[in-house]
């Protein structure tokens, strides 16, 4: 990733994710790179789009991620996170 601030990450940053998560260091959820470390050559975009909406936990431990509504984020801006977070 560059240093620029995307549209990607500003939607990020606007629904909270970031509050949960970091690029490279876990926060209270796994760091981005060890999201896109764990499924590295899957076809999981559809999946962890459905996963991030409702939330859930025991992937990468106990803790919960909470629901992400689309009044947080929207189809399009969670489809480009998702995207993302797996090329991180
Ligand atoms: C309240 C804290 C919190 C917020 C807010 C949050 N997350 Fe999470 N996230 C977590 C936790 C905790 C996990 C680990 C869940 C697990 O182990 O199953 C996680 C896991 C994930 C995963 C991996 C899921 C899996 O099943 O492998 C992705 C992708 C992700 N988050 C993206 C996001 C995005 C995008 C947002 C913003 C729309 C977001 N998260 C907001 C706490 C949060």
């Amino acid at each position: 990733m560059g240093a620029q601030a995307s549209p990607v990450d500003e939607a990020m940053t606007k629904a909270g994710c970031m509050a949960c998560h970091a690029m490279d260091k876990k926060v209270l959820g796994p760091s981005f790179k060890d999201v896109a470390a764990k499924y590295k050559g899957q076809d999981v975009a559809a999946k962890l789009m459905e996963k991030v909406r409702k939330g859930g936990s025991g992937v990468f431990g106990p803790i919960p991620m909470a629901p992400n509504p689309p009044e947080k984020i929207n189809d399009a801006d969670l489809k480009a996170a998702v995207e993302l977070i797996l090329k991180s």
